[in-house]
């Protein structure tokens, strides 16, 4: 659908993450050390809508240092994760061992994944928060999101709401502004200076420049239709992980608007099961 205007998306992106990868094990954001202590850190629409997981196999593309897929293998699921940046996979296979988590992780590109899982599909692919918005070609990945699902398996996909990109919050007087455009098909090329992650705002970070695309409901949900998934549900969620906007509340579950306050959705998740 769109091109990266730029050959350094791939290093620049990979420069990024690799360096976040280990403030991320280590911020309270994550809360590495209550995750193994068994406290469940997959989001409870997330547990609910996959159903039984148990003794299905599991690819976990973009998986980060591996939280998550380790966190589908403590209920049941024979897991594979796979991320481009070193750091993440090593981490991942270290918090494996430390969990006691029989787990595989893979280095690579996520559109790679059929090459380097050796043409192996499995029963459910679940791709987590945060992961779309570094794709350069959503229809490519929704092609290899097919390869890598058996016929009859799942799709299942959380993530933002891209209408909360449309918004920014300037002051606590004005804590909802449309600020930026929902049909913004532009590819985001951030050479910011601006250092530290979600998960650890004061990090000092030296790999700060990212390319970043939001994609739309209606682009995400076509290109999976069109690699051959059918569409199940589509659920949208009215709370967050984050406090981007000041009018945020924090409660049991996350970062929500008051009852009072006009709500948007801030995340979604669907499944698709491949044709
Ligand atoms: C926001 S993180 C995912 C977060 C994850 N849901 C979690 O909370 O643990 C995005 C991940 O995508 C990975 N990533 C970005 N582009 C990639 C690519 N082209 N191939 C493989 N992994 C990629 C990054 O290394 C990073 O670990």
């Amino acid at each position: 659908m769109s091109q990266p205007s730029s050959p350094l998306w791939y290093s620049d992106n990979l420069a990024f993450w690799d360096e976040r990868a280990p403030i991320h094990e280590s911020s309270e954001f994550y809360g590495v050390d209550r995750w193994l202590a068994g406290e469940e850190h997959l989001r409870p629409f997330e547990l609910e809508e996959m159903g039984s997981v148990d003794g299905k196999t599991l690819f976990h593309p973009q998986c980060h240092f591996g939280q998550d897929t380790l966190g589908w293998a403590r209920h049941g699921a024979q897991v594979t994760g796979l991320d481009f940046s070193p750091n993440a996979v090593s981490q991942a296979q270290r918090l494996a061992t430390r969990a006691g988590i029989e787990a595989r992780f893979l280095c690579g590109d996520v559109y790679e994944a059929p090459t380097l899982c050796d043409g192996q599909q499995f029963d459910i692919v679940y791709t987590g928060l945060g992961a779309l918005p570094w794709l350069h070609d959503l229809t490519k990945w929704a092609e290899t999101m097919a390869q890598m699902c058996a016929a009859g398996g799942h799709l299942y996909l959380a993530e933002f709401h891209p209408i909360a990109s449309v918004f920014d919050s300037p002051t606590p007087e004005l804590p909802l502004r449309a600020h930026n455009s929902y049909f913004d098909h532009e590819w985001h090329d951030t050479a910011e200076d601006m250092t530290g992650t979600y998960a650890d705002r004061d990090a000092a970070t030296s790999n700060n420049d990212t390319h970043e695309h939001v994609w739309t409901l209606g682009e995400v949900v076509t290109s999976i239709i069109t690699a051959g998934f059918e569409l199940q549900f589509l659920h949208e969620h009215d709370y967050t992980l984050y406090q981007w906007s000041t009018a945020l509340e924090r409660t049991d579950r996350g970062y929500e608007f008051p009852p009072e306050a006009a709500r948007i959705p801030m995340m979604y998740s669907l499944r698709a099961q491949k044709r």
